[in-house]
């Protein structure tokens, strides 16, 4: 049983995955637009915002009805009140963050010169928190999620703004998300790429698959399936387990480095976080 929805899963994951190009960032954004266009000729690039609901009227009218009294509200209330809420040294988080932390989430992630590695919202977060003598909270969801959905909803509208400055570190992260991105891995060697690029717009089981282009710009998201908001590491864990391979450790280097790739790429999109997904 189990081995015949794997089987079909492999099928519905058509084997033509585009290969990566050795190209410099600005010229890896063209190909994937260049493709997307090919794929949804109807589409207008700021439409990838809204993922499978570009594409799918039916999901689409059913995600409308959702957002008229959006899910993902008391995250960004509560986020807000732990933002506002002072450590016990009496700094708080404002204190961390360019413009007080406010409509910042576009230049996120970026690549950190002094700590050579890149540096996402969430862990930014945390290493505000632990600078500040405080402890580090857990990745993925509860009051990080919450904080960071707070943070997503005062940049809404603010377009994507990743930089790859010109130091071989900060192309090597680059390049080294990129690489994830296209790898085959899992029992099922599949791509993130083979699902969300080749496969995109095509079915899969109970789902359609969304674009990689704009998946970025909603999250963290809320999903029927978590009930509650998650960041976009934790649905890269629920991709790699899709998969039947073993998760990466969310903030990892693996994974940040995926979501600097996988961010870039998106440049130029409007944040819609937080969002709702199934
Ligand atoms: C077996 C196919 C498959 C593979 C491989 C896969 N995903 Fe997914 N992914 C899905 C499905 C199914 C969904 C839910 C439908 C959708 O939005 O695409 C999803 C959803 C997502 C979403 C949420 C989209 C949204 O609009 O909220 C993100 C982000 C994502 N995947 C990223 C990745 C990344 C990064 C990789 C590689 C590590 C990956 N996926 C690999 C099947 C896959």
């Amino acid at each position: 049983m189990k081995r015949k929805i794997y089987l079909s899963l492999a099928v519905a994951c058509s084997m033509t995955a585009v290969a990566p190009s050795f190209a410099d960032p600005i010229t890896d954004n063209e190909t994937v637009r260049t493709y997307f266009a090919d794929v949804f000729p109807e589409l207008a690039i700021e439409d990838y915002v809204d993922g499978v609901y570009a594409i799918d009227q039916n999901l689409r009218d059913q995600w409308l009805q959702i957002e008229e009294f959006p899910p993902y509200e008391d995250a960004v209330d509560e986020g807000k009140v732990l933002f506002d809420t002072p450590f016990a040294n009496g700094k708080s988080y404002a204190n961390c963050f360019d413009n007080e932390g406010v409509g910042i989430k576009q230049n996120f992630p970026y690549f950190d010169m002094e700590k050579n590695k890149v540096v996402t919202l969430e862990l930014a977060i945390n290493e505000c928190r632990t600078h500040n003598g405080e402890q580090p909270l857990d990745y993925g969801k509860g009051a990080i999620a919450y904080i960071s959905s707070y943070m997503a909803s005062t940049s809404s509208g603010e377009l994507i703004n990743v930089t790859v400055p010109d130091n071989a570190a900060a192309q090597a992260a680059y390049e080294d998300g990129k690489e994830f991105f296209y790898s085959r891995r899992g029992q099922l060697n599949m791509a993130c790429a083979t699902c969300h690029m080749a496969s995109a717009g095509k079915r899969l089981r109970a789902d359609i698959l969304s674009p990689a282009l704009g998946q970025v710009s909603h999250f963290p998201a809320f999903r029927s399936k978590w009930d509650d908001v998650g960041t976009i590491q934790r649905r890269y864990a629920g991709c790699n387990t899709q998969i039947r391979s073993k998760p990466f450790k969310l903030q990892s280097e693996q994974y940040r480095n995926l979501e600097y790739f996988h961010t870039y790429m998106s440049n130029g999109l409007p944040i819609n976080g937080p969002g709702t997904r199934k």
